[in-house]
């Protein structure tokens, strides 16, 4: 795996510093995978969170192009078509998103035009260049009342106007492209941290405020997958070198509540701070959230292809490679390591 130099020097920094070299163009020879050795891949948002580790994870035959956001902007229609006909892409992923869930409930316009528009746009682009577009979903899009794993078959009904917005986005994408491939994530946590989040994930939040000593009130009535985008990364290139098209869901394994997802963070990192479990109610966020939106992972299983490791061994990994990350460089140490 790829491991840029740069991410040692900038984690602890605002997460833009966090740059993939400009349009990184990383052939990559044979591997076991079918995919075509002229396939090209551009990722939309590889400073993001899963796209960061979507980026470094690329080991399929062909080439990887990340064209930053300057040159590539879904919202703007005709400079996106223009960059994707010069780009000539077999694949277009796109990790761009509207994702502040609470803010979305109050400018729902701004959500939809991202989460739902541009990517009708960028669907009906692809199509005519008969290119696969990739695009990510939510756990969001489900209200919950299941309270048991959900499956790409399962209906969706969305409860908040974030959900709304990527279920129309999904839909969007699979009625104009006709080799569309969503894939539903949840939970992230990733050392690029979320653009959309004000460059923050839930583990980094739940550490910054345990070490200023504040009090914390974690909702212990909503249950999730945690999703570590490393091994997310992994699967989703698996899904896309099998040529699966539809919905397909990809999350660590397990689930748990946030309340206990923070106490597990805690333990491993062997903090105690004051942790009290609430209810949505009492918490009182702006968004109404699903009590329960873990993700099956039917079609993954279907298509032979195992399921990232449970999320609390992710955890683990994500904390030592955050550690590992901002641990003193030693002089003439190398960077390449795997995760
Ligand atoms: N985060 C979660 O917990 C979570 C949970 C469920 C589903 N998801 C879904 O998973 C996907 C990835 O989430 P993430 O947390 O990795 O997102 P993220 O960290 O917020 O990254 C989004 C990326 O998209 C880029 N971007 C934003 N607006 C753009 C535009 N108009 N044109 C081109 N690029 C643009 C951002 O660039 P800049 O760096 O320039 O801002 C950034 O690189 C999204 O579809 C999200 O809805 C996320």
């Amino acid at each position: 795996m790829l491991y840029p130099t740069e991410l040692r020097a900038h984690v602890g920094t605002p997460r833009r510093s966090l740059i993939l070299p400009r349009y990184t163009a990383r052939a990559v020879g044979d591997t076991e995978t079918v995919t075509r050795p002229d396939a090209r891949y551009v990722l939309i948002g590889a400073t993001g969170q899963l796209g960061f580790d979507l980026a470094r994870t690329f080991e399929l035959p062909g080439t990887l192009l990340t064209p930053p956001r300057s040159e590539l902007d879904i919202l703007d229609a005709r400079r996106m078509g223009e960059t994707l006909r010069a780009l000539r892409p077999t694949h277009v992923l796109n990790t761009a998103a509207w994702n502040a869930v609470d803010a979305a409930e109050d400018e729902p316009r701004r959500a939809f035009a991202l989460n739902a528009e541009a990517v009708g746009t960028l669907a009906e682009a692809c199509q005519a260049l008969g290119t696969t577009l990739v695009h990510f979903s939510t756990d969001y899009v489900f209200d919950g009342a299941k309270g048991a794993p959900y499956t790409e078959d399962d209906a969706p009904n969305p409860l908040g106007a974030y959900g709304v917005s990527k279920l129309a986005g999904e839909r969007l994408a699979r009625e104009r492209c006709g080799s569309a491939l969503v894939i539903r994530v949840s939970g992230l946590f990733g050392v690029a941290r979320s653009a959309g989040k004000d460059g923050t994930n839930f583990v980094e939040t739940m550490l910054r405020l345990a070490r200023e000593g504040r009090p914390l009130r974690v909702v212990a009535d909503q249950v999730l997958g945690p999703s570590y985008t490393l091994d997310v990364a992994r699967a989703v290139w698996r899904v896309i070198a099998s040529g699966h098209t539809g919905l397909c869901h990809v999350t660590s394994g397990g689930e748990t509540s946030w309340h206990d997802f923070a106490h597990e963070i805690f333990r491993l990192e062997g903090m105690t701070p004051s942790l009290t479990a609430v209810s949505s109610d009492e918490y009182g966020a702006r968004a109404k959230r699903p009590p329960y939106s873990v993700l099956a992972h039917r079609r993954l299983g279907a298509l032979g292809i195992a399921e990232p490791r449970a999320w609390g061994v992710a955890l683990a990994a994500y904390l030592a490679e955050r550690r590992a990350l901002n641990a003193p460089a030693r002089p003439g140490s190398g960077r390449r390591t795997s995760g």
